[in-house]
């Protein structure tokens, strides 16, 4: 549907180049063990491939991959290598347009929650499937809630899926099934039909203040976390302070802020979660790795409590 007419001897050369390119990056085969063949005929036909820069990424169809959303340089390279055209977030955080750009790349921008697809959004699934040069490349954060969600609906547009691989193809990705509601919207999805008014893809779309909170706050527990074992080096230990004043300052911004729309709960655990950070500020000061731990699990388990009651 994307591309028959955009697709000629060119095209298939390019094709060629990037099937050579998957063969070489293909991760290694998994150890002799054969799975029964049960399983087999139950895997998904979707191929998963290992890539710089980016994670759990998986070909849907020619036209079609899934996987984390692009950070650095080297994300957008591998993308380009695969010859992506057009990369679709459907994250809250804001798409880096420039590095797009400057690769080569259009970005759309189709941002959804974890408690499902809009109406609206799927709606921006179609006209993608429909109007976007490809190959596409769709992206949330880590590339295994929303992003396959999203793929999975412009995989039943494009014809690629019916509902049950699309639903196979989320159980391979690894969606949560605490997500029901990503799950609920791709099992009940319906195509749009031929007369139905698709809406204008826009390369950002505004988020709401929380959102944009949410994934600073995310951003910064990543860094956080990733470095939890790390050293008291000066400059380590430096920056790790900093990113801890940061995160505070995010939660209490968003309780001040951003709670008007919810209860007194919600205010409370994210004050909570701001005493937390200032207990881990302590533990980073003292470089007591037991209490770093703990205290980055604890703020790990308060994000859980919250999304569960106010966001899935
Ligand atoms: C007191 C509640 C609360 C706490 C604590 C909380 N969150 Fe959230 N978070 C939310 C809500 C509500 C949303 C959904 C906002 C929306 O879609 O409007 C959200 C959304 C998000 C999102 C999705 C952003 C997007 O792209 O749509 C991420 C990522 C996230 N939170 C990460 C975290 C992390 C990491 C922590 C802990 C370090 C955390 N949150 C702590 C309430 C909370």
């Amino acid at each position: 549907m994307i591309n028959a007419k955009l697709f000629p001897l060119s095209c298939l050369l390019m094709l060629a180049m990037i099937n050579t390119l998957l063969a070489v990056q293909q991760p290694p085969a998994q150890p002799k063990a054969k799975p029964a063949a049960k399983q087999i005929q139950n895997q998904s036909q979707v191929r998963s491939m290992s890539l710089p820069g980016l994670d759990n990424v998986f070909q849907i169809d020619k036209q079609i991959y899934s996987g984390s959303g692009p950070a650095e340089q080297k994300s957008f390279d591998a993308l380009k290598k695969l010859g992506i055209k057009t990369i679709i977030s459907v994250d809250g955080t804001k798409p880096h347009l420039e590095m797009a750009k400057s690769a080569g790349m259009r970005y759309v921008h189709i941002p959804i929650g974890y408690d499902g697809v809009s109406q609206d959004a799927g709606l921006a699934f179609a006209r993608a499937a429909r109007d976007l040069k490809g190959p596409i490349y769709i992206h949330c954060h880590h590339g295994r809630h929303r992003g396959p969600t999203a793929a999975a609906v412009v995989g039943l547009c494009r014809g690629t899926f019916d509902k049950k691989t699309a639903i196979d193809f989320l159980t391979q990705a690894g969606t949560s099934k605490g997500y029901a509601g990503l799950w609920k919207d791709v099992r009940e999805f319906q195509i749009p039909s031929d007369k139905a008014v698709l809406p204008e893809l826009v390369e950002s779309t505004p988020v709401s203040p929380l959102v944009t909170a949410m994934s600073e706050i995310s951003h910064h527990f990543e860094y956080l976390d990733q470095k939890k074992a790390a050293n008291a080096q000066a400059l380590i230990k430096k920056k790790n302070l900093e990113v801890l004043v940061l995160l505070r300052e995010e939660f209490r911004e968003a309780s001040r802020k951003h709670a008007e729309d919810y209860d007194e709960m919600f205010k409370t655990w994210m004050q909570e979660s701001e005493a937390e950070v200032r207990q881990l500020e302590n533990a980073f000061q003292k470089n007591d790795q037991k209490q770093i731990a703990a205290g980055l699990k604890t703020l790990k388990s308060q994000c859980k409590q919250c999304h569960k009651a106010y966001r899935d």
